[in-house]
């Protein structure tokens, strides 16, 4: 057991490396060492106003013995090859979603994993709010009873001058997707924590608005290895976008969330907890991507922490980040055939 200060590196210094950044800061037993960019200005300001050191490369960062993690904060297309570099070099890894952008990469990050006995963590703040963690408690109990339908919205909105900023988004190459694979993950990731392996899928995906390579609206349905069936509607093209929205049904009851909020608690024989549920909203991630909560991250990376010092594995390991992708990709090949495309074991 490992119970010394565990050292974190950083690659990529865009937006969402703050998240990271801070949150190391507030982890006790974390410290961020370092971080790299092929952006030579965005590593000194970044190194400047975090007290940190400022590595020329990835290789650099990789061959410096207090970084025991590597944040990967890259474009989605970098992710799966950093995150084998990484794991290359010994140092277990933070990706952010997701893990990869298709099936042979998120297969070759396992693989890096299990050949150099690294952990991997996938960034998926949403299962680590106290609304998902009470919902997940309550369907693995059972209290819903058979589970009927799990169903989730995500009508966002992201402008043209979004997708523009950066190049990279809406690309196929380094994006590796749009409305689902970068903003529809999360709620993916969230139904299939939730509701189980999923069994098939038949979907739509289309760009209807936005000048960009990937899709901005996607419509799917899903059957579920359990037989329930469930829906994912994700789009990055209405105006203004509206709260996130997962709903889990069973034949004893249903539970809602709105954003992080529990909006909706009935379940059979029991009193309704509806009078007691204050909506308070936390996030506004549905129009501006700049406003997510840092709480998520601060709870992910500290359960990295504390597996790494405990020897177990993360909540979302490798393993839960591929599903995500395998579920993703099989609706992507399911709007280009018109086809039901099963998901395998
Ligand atoms: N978890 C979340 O809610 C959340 C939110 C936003 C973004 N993200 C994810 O974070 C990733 C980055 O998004 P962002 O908005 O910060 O992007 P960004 O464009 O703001 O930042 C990306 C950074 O990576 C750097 N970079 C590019 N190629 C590199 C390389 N080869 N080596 C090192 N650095 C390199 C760029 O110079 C840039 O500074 C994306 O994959 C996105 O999906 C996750």
């Amino acid at each position: 057991m490992n119970r010394g200060t565990i050292g974190f590196g950083i690659v990529g210094c865009g937006m969402i490396s703050s998240w990271h950044a801070d949150a190391i800061l507030k982890i006790q037993g974390a410290r961020l060492i370092g971080i790299t960019d092929v952006n030579e200005k965005a590593v000194a300001d970044f190194a400047n106003k975090y007290h940190v050191k400022a590595f020329s490369s990835i290789d650099e960062l990789l061959k410096n013995d207090e970084v025991n993690v590597v944040c990967i904060c890259t474009p989605s297309g970098l992710h799966a090859p950093l995150a084998i570099k990484a794991a290359s070099a010994g140092k277990h890894v933070i990706v952010e979603k997701p893990m990869a952008i298709n099936r042979n990469e998120a297969e070759e990050v396992v693989r890096a994993c299990e050949t150099n006995g690294v952990k991997l963590a996938v960034i998926s703040q949403l299962r680590f709010t106290d609304a998902v963690s009470k919902l997940k408690n309550a369907v693995d109990k059972g209290m819903l009873g058979r589970l009927v339908s799990g169903d989730i919205y995500m009508k966002y909105h992201r402008s043209q001058e979004y997708y523009d900023k950066g190049g990279w988004r809406g690309t196929w190459k380094m994006d590796g997707g749009g409305a689902l694979l970068n903003q529809g993950i999360h709620g993916v990731d969230l139904l299939q924590y939730i509701m189980g392996p999923v069994k098939s899928v038949f979907a739509y995906t289309r760009t209807l608005t936005r000048k960009i390579e990937v899709e901005d609206t996607a419509a799917a349905v899903l059957e579920f290895r359990s037989g329930a069936l469930g829906v994912i509607q994700a789009t990055t093209s209405t105006y203004p976008g509206s709260p996130r929205k997962l709903e889990i049904c069973g034949d004893r009851g249903t539970i809602a969330l709105e954003e992080d909020n529990i909006v909706n608690w009935v379940i059979e024989g029991q009193e309704s907890l509806n009078r007691e549920i204050t909506v308070r909203t936390t996030s506004s991630a549905f129009m501006d991507p700049k406003s997510i909560s840092i709480e998520g991250h601060v709870r992910q990376i500290g359960d990295m922490v504390n597996a790494i010092q405990l020897d177990r594995r993360p909540l979302v390991d490798e393993y839960e980040g591929k599903k995500t992708v395998e579920i993703i990709m099989a609706i992507y090949e399911s709007s280009k055939s018109g086809k039901q495309v099963e998901i395998g074991i």
